[in-house]
């Protein structure tokens, strides 16, 4: 995973990377370094081991004035977190210093192969630093060294370079798909980083750096490469993104702001795509005519974590709206399970990110077997916008939190318009039914908004609940999935350990756990399966388990069974899931924080996972 960044330019480069790297933290925050080039040729280098603000109080009042600079947020794969292990990495000779982000796979074989001196790291980038100096010194060029590298060194990976004899030039790669390479335009001076976040202050002007591509940035121009050396054309893209969505404003936490977004979220995902008039347009990210939408034979979604809960949702509307059948894949198993798929195959992805390597694999896979391919992401221009024909864009701003809140919301929300959308095409869902679930639809701000409203309420449960140790999340239908949500954001933010289950499969085996020290939440709205629900809360207080229920508005029949009950504003009931994953997002979040646990930064998560 790993954020990192370059600057080169006329502005003292210290702050700008430190700036950069506060943006860039949620990608990993084991560790952090920076290194600043002046016009002399030793450098100044500094790292430390923990968050950001550790490294931040180690360079205070000793940053040198500096023409460029690198940085780095380390998320660790080779080596413990340590100061020794954190970038930037340098060769043995102090010249070449390098951050990098993912894996080197075959680094064993370089190090001892290109070794000039002793090692002082565990990290397989260290060895990127020993190879470039060896060329260097030799008298090669560095944007031609870094090319000679990537091509030795094998593995999905991104990194920046800068020798110090040269130091207002920075040379960046991207080597597969793992993390990206944005390169920031601006007036005498240019930026390269990990993403879009660290950018966003100096310029909205941005070059994306494709798998295979190289950049050499001066501060007065970049020139792109590809792995031959040939020259590319790369024109820069303006950015529509508003640089205030990346601050916390009067929220304590990302995680808070995030959820509390939630009711503009979805009018955003909406807007232009829902029309009041009962119809949808989704042809934005959907490529494709009628006649192509007829020849679809089935339907494969695919993505990891929360955004493989979306997906799951989004089966159950595939197949109620668009009638083709409809499968979801977790993404790395996808890919390594030969799976049968032909061009009548749609293959649907959703990755906020856009860049989770997994996804992105699984996306491959389909595009060998010539699948049409629609992927749902929240960052314009991520390499999953990039495989794809079509392209849904969130369009919720940027997700600072690594616990994924509303672009869940927006990614459930896209799948409902797209199914709607296939239907319309494929002629199995009448203008009526359309009408309706577009009026049901437009009530979400509203709906969402009443769960917020209620957020005090969840927080007195979270209170009497915030000690146990183990969590029990059941649903059923649309339900199952939101159990399996709610389950992964207790684990993630409070480290409690939660499990998600169809509540069906409670007397196969997780009832044997069920005693008066393992609450179970149970996710019970007034639905076809609500009987089915009540009889396994009945299961659950049998055996001196409590449960937290949560009903529909109004739905007084299990006061009295359920310990607590949390209720749901009215929505039509296929749009359940958007209403009742919101208390469980709340309740993740004030059990966190009132076990005093790092909400927005959860021990050993990153945000962009691009690591397998
Ligand atoms: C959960 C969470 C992760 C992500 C997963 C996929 O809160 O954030 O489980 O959902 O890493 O990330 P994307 O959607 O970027 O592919």
């Amino acid at each position: 995973m790993c954020g990192i960044i370059g600057y080169t330019g006329r502005r003292p480069a210290g702050p700008i990377i430190l700036d950069g790297l506060r943006r860039l933290e949620y990608r990993g925050y084991d560790s952090a370094g920076i290194a600043l080039f002046g016009d002399h040729q030793d450098f100044y280098v500094a790292h430390a081991t923990g968050k950001l603000d550790a490294l931040i109080q180690r360079v205070e009042g000793t940053l040198p004035p500096a023409i460029a600079g690198l940085g780095h947020t380390r998320w660790a794969t080779h080596g413990e977190p340590a100061d020794r292990n954190a970038h930037p990495q340098l060769d043995p000779d102090g010249r070449i210093a390098v951050v990098h982000n993912g894996i080197i796979e075959n680094f064993e074989v370089l190090r001892r192969k290109y070794a000039r001196g002793p090692f002082r790291s565990e990290t397989d980038t260290e060895v990127l630093a020993h190879m470039l100096a060896g060329r260097i010194e030799r008298g090669e060029d560095l944007l031609d060294a870094v090319r000679a590298v990537a091509a030795e060194a094998t593995g999905a990976y991104s990194l920046i370079a800068v020798d110090a004899t040269d130091p207002g030039r920075l040379v960046a790669a991207r080597i597969g798909n793992a993390g990206g390479i944005v390169v920031g335009v601006g007036e005498h001076e240019n930026l390269a980083a990990s993403d879009l976040n660290a950018l966003l202050p100096h310029t909205r002007q941005v070059v994306f750096v494709e798998p295979g591509e190289f950049a050499d940035i001066r501060a007065e121009g970049v020139r792109y490469v590809d792995a031959a050396g040939q020259d590319l054309v790369k024109t820069p893209e303006t950015l529509p993104y508003d640089p205030v969505a990346a601050v916390k404003g009067p929220y304590k936490h990302f995680m808070q702001k995030e959820i509390f977004e939630q009711p503009g979220a979805v009018l955003d995902v909406m807007r232009g795509r829902y029309f009041p008039d009962g119809h949808v347009d989704m042809s934005d990210g959907v490529p494709f005519d009628a006649a192509w939408a007829r020849q679809i034979t089935r339907v494969v979604l695919v993505g990891m974590g929360t955004s493989m809960h979306s997906a799951m949702i989004g089966r159950h509307y595939m197949e109620r709206f668009a009638r083709i059948p409809a499968e979801v894949d977790n993404a790395a198993e996808f890919r390594y399970r030969r799976p049968v798929l032909d061009k009548h195959t749609l293959v649907i992805s959703i990755a906020q990110s856009g860049e989770t390597v997994d996804t992105l694999a699984a996306m491959d896979e389909a595009r060998r077997a010539g699948c049409p391919q629609i992927t749902i992401c929240n960052t314009p221009g991520a390499q999953t916008t990039r495989v794809a024909d079509g392209t849904l864009l969130m369009r919720v701003g940027p997700e600072i939190a690594v616990a994924s809140t509303k672009t869940m919301l927006a990614s459930m929300l896209l799948l409902h318009g797209l199914s709607l959308y296939l239907g319309r095409l494929r002629g199995t869902l009448d203008p009526t039914a359309e009408a309706e679930q577009v009026r049901a639809a437009l009530q979400l701000p509203r709906a969402v908004g009443e769960v917020l409203e209620a957020a005090g309420h969840v927080e007195a449960i979270a209170a009497k609940y915030a000690q146990v140790e183990d969590f029990l999340f059941l649903g059923r239908g649309l339900g199952f999935p939101i159990a399996l949500e709610g389950a992964l954001k207790l684990k993630e933010v409070s480290y409690i350990h939660a499990e998600g289950y169809a509540a069906g499969e409670m007397k196969h085996g997780p009832i044997a756990l069920i005693d008066e020290r393992m609450p179970t939440l149970a996710i019970a709205p007034r639905d076809e399966v609500f009987d089915k629900m009540r009889s396994n809360i009945e299961q659950v207080r049998a055996r001196r388990g409590e449960v937290i229920a949560m009903v529909s508005q109004g739905d007084h029949s299990l006061d009295g069974i359920a310990s607590d009950i949390i209720e749901l504003p009215e929505i039509d009931p296929i749009l359940a899931p958007f209403v009742s994953v919101v208390p469980l997002q709340l309740l993740a979040y004030y059990i966190a924080t009132e076990r005093g646990a790092d909400v927005d930064q959860p021990r050993n998560l990153a945000k962009t996972v691009v690591v397998e």
